[in-house]
């Protein structure tokens, strides 16, 4: 067995790869998206503006039996790794894992990384049963639980119309005059880019980050639009509402839901919602999530299952997705290792 950096030139290995994820998709998460072909091979030629991506393969007898991808943050957080690693199901338990970690610990090492971050599923209440090789792995490696979010999924019809209408009429009358709600597909508009990068530069300083150690990102213009150019390249489309505050000018709320742009695909991706701190109180973040699923529905009729993760301690968030209709479905554990520097 070797383990090689994927050559995305390289048609039978590109194949094996995406076959390796299938296959862990249907025995280890089958309720969730599976992986999409398109946006995969589109992801490995146009990776993200903002870290260094190295996808390791291992190969055993000509076929890949194990990936792991690791993004190393270039701009923030250069202490910092994160990774996902899968076994093919039929090759689990032969120490393949393993060798893809260590090589994993060898690259961060090798860049000065001193964190790496990898997540894995596990059962959440009396939901589907997940299997408990990933937390005895990574445990047996070392690492330790750094935070558990739980992973939902909400129809895009949930919500009976009058309830909905209900909702959105209690949140509008919270917001009174004070905000304007302004919504967008695709790229942000010019005018609204920077007060975006203001909001976007808070998500890391507001999500709960359990016992993970990040710094805030510091999110431009430049690098906004580079990872618009990114999303368009690979087919990933954002459907964005806003909360804008009339006074200010500032964007104050957001939530994005991500769709590939392939007419067939059935699920989107909550993505962020923030609400500015000091306009936390108006039931803005609810606001912002019932337009936004409204215009997602409208624009994207294909789309019939959003799926979210949220830090099992942010009860707001929570709150407002089991009003919205999502239903856990398993956790997500983010496991951590912290490397001598
Ligand atoms: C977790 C995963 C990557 C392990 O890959 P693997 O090639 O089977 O792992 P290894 O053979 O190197 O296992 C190394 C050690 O991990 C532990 N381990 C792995 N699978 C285990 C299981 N099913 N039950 C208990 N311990 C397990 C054992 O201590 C094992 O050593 P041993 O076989 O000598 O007892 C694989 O099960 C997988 O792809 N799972 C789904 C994806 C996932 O959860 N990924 C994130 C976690 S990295």
């Amino acid at each position: 067995m070797r383990i090689i950096e994927l050559d995305p030139a390289d048609e039978n290995l590109v194949a094996g790869t995406l076959e390796v994820e299938r296959a862990a998709h249907a025995v280890d998460h089958p309720e969730g998206p599976p992986p999409h072909e398109g946006v995969f091979r589109r992801s490995l030629v146009h990776p993200s503006p903002d870290e260094e991506t190295v996808r390791l393969i291992a190969v055993e007898d000509g076929r890949v039996a194990g990936t792991c991808n690791a993004e190393f943050p270039t701009r923030d957080n250069l202490h910092f790794a994160g990774a996902t690693l899968q076994v093919h199901p039929d090759r689990r338990r032969r120490g393949i894992g393993s060798a893809l970690l260590e090589r994993l610990v060898d690259l961060a090492r090798g860049k000065g990384r001193t964190e790496i971050t990898i997540a894995t599923l596990s059962t959440w209440q009396d939901g589907p049963a997940r299997s408990e090789a990933g937390r005895k792995f990574l445990e047996k490696h070392g690492f330790t639980l750094a935070l558990t979010s739980v992973n939902s999924r909400c129809a895009v019809d949930a919500l009976d119309p009058d309830r909905e209408r209900a909702l959105l009429a209690v949140a509008a009358e919270a917001a009174g005059d004070d905000y304007e709600i302004i919504s967008w597909i695709g790229r942000t508009p010019a005018e609204l880019v920077d007060t975006m990068c203001r909001l976007d530069s808070m998500i890391i300083s507001e999500v709960p980050l359990g016992e993970l150690d990040l710094e805030p990102e510091q999110i431009d213009a430049e690098l906004k639009e580079a990872k618009a150019v990114r999303n368009e390249a690979v087919g990933i489309v954002p459907v964005t509402t806003i909360a804008r505050h009339r006074a200010s000018g500032e964007a104050v709320a957001n939530t994005v839901i991500g769709v590939f742009d392939d007419p067939d695909h059935r699920h989107g991706f909550q993505w962020i919602t923030i609400v500015d701190p000091g306009h936390r109180g108006h039931r803005l973040g609810l606001h912002v999530k019932l337009v936004n699923l409204r215009l997602l529905r409208e624009q994207f009729p294909q789309i019939r299952r959003i799926w979210t993760d949220n830090a099992d301690i942010n009860s707001h968030m929570l709150d407002i997705n089991t009003t919205m209709g999502f239903e856990p479905v398993d956790a997500a554990l983010e496991y951590k290792i912290t490397l001598d520097s």
